[in-house]
């Protein structure tokens, strides 16, 4: 297995440019099962998870095609990409394709809405807590689906004739549930109103790639989404959002090691809270044109206060970036982690880099400021991964970061970004 080397010390200098969300990604190559016309998406980011749904896809029967790059696009945009599925061949989704990645159980909406059954094996993904799929059985089952388990597969059932539109309360927000929701409906019959919706950036670019594909969706971007049936929809072309999380993570890296680093493609609406927070350690982040400017110059870092919810809260997937962050404060943090239940393993690894930090249930406290130094560490989940990086930035002398394939998972050419940047970090294969 490849690991990470890398030297810390190195202040970041330089340009970066924000590939496009794997979050919004997923889910839109997903949302292509609801048309027999092609779904072209720009600025897809290339990921071993973007694989992974591609060979989920390609095995329901669509075509999936890579373009070369267009008059006037920078050599580091991301990749445009065709998505027909003209013919679903197969409504089953596969124990050993779908259990790599949790997000492939989003398929069950649109297959459920277009071919009036699916069936899709029970998923696996970052083991970050049990992340059951009670809200997504739910949900389709208010539409009238049919809903048994077998043999480790859900297998649903729409009523004769399609879904029905339907009010849905999700008694708690979830961002797949929302996904798979909200592409069910657009083609079951009659109004479905989404309550308690989660509203990240992510569903909204979903959201307006179902619209540009002829569905009837208002309420974008709140908490209550509705959905007028639509008999069929139709081909589009829709960009894939800059990835909020890859800003977070390189903001963050920027605060630990100072300099001056320029995120390029950054939306700073799509990250405020985390902006606002990161505002207080010390930071200065400011908004230009085309992107956000992060340096941090001699001056200390303060400790803050975190609790992670959904958007427009901080998100759950910066709090590991936050926490290697805070060890370097002048002083006492607190993280809460209310998204999941046992997102911490990163805690023990940033230990071995001289890291003092208590967990107590779901509240870390860290007790700054540690003199990070080089380590031996090993990642367990996707976000954990790369505050090990970040972290290892700003140590004294060498780490190795063992496990890196969760990296590949989320962050595009990660190593490459940040050594034009200044860092020592090279790739070791395995
Ligand atoms: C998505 C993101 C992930 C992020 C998470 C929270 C993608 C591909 N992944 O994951 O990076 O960390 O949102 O922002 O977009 N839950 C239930 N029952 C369910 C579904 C979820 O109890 O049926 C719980 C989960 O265990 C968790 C919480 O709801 O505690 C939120 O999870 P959810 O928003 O569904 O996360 P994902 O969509 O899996």
């Amino acid at each position: 297995m490849d690991r990470i080397r890398l030297v810390g010390g190195n202040p970041l200098h330089g340009d970066i440019t924000i590939s496009g969300a794997k979050n919004a990604a997923l889910p839109l190559m997903i949302a292509s099962l609801l048309s027999d016309e092609p779904l072209v998406l720009t600025n897809v980011p290339r990921l071993a998870d973007v694989k992974q749904l591609e060979r989920i896809l390609e095995n329901h029967g669509v075509d999936i095609a890579v373009h070369g790059r267009r008059r006037g696009e920078s050599d580091d945009g991301g990749q445009r990409m065709t998505f027909h599925a003209a013919d679903i061949v197969d409504t089953t989704a596969p124990y050993d394709l779908v259990s790599k990645m949790r997000a492939s159980f989003w398929v069950i909406g649109p297959l459920l809405a277009r071919c009036h059954e699916a069936r899709v094996s029970l998923p696996g993904g970052c083991a970050i807590g049990t992340r059951p799929v009670d809200l997504f059985l739910f949900g389709l089952k208010e539409l009238g689906a049919e809903i048994d388990i077998d043999d480790g597969y859900v297998v649903a059932k729409a009523p004769k004739g399609g879904l029905i539109g339907a009010r849905i309360v999700f008694p708690k927000v979830s961002v797949g549930a929302t996904h798979t929701l909200l592409m069910a409906a657009t083609l079951a019959k009659g109004t479905t109103v989404i309550e308690n919706a989660a509203q990240e950036p992510e569903i909204t670019n979903v959201a307006e790639c179902l619209v540009a594909m002829g569905a009837k969706i208002s309420g974008i971007g709140t908490r209550t989404l509705t959905i007028e049936g639509v008999e069929k929809l139709h081909g589009a072309n829709v960009e894939v959002i800059p990835d909020r999380i890859e800003t977070g993570t390189f903001a963050m890296a920027a605060a630990m090691t100072g300099g001056d680093v320029f995120l390029r493609g950054a939306r700073a609406d799509h990250l405020q809270s985390a902006l606002d927070i990161l505002a207080k350690t010390g930071v200065d982040l400011t908004t230009e044109a085309g992107g956000i400017r992060v340096t941090r110059n001699g001056n200390g870092i303060q400790p803050v206060d975190v609790e992670t919810h959904p958007f427009p809260g901080f998100p759950t997937d910066l709090q590991a970036q936050f926490m290697a962050l805070m060890t370097m404060s002048q002083g006492t943090s607190h993280v809460r982690e209310t998204i999941f239940e046992n997102r911490y393993m990163h805690v023990a690894e940033l230990a071995r880099f001289g890291a003092d930090i208590a967990v107590d249930g779901q509240l870390a406290t860290i007790r700054g400021k540690s003199q990070l130094k080089g380590a031996q560490v090993m990642a367990t989940d996707l976000r954990a991964s790369v505050s090990l990086v970040i972290a290892g930035l700003a140590a004294k002398g060498e780490t190795i970061v063992n496990r890196i394939y969760h990296l590949d998972r989320g962050f595009e050419r990660l190593e490459d970004k940040l050594s034009r940047c200044g860092a020592e970090i090279e790739r070791l294969a395995g």
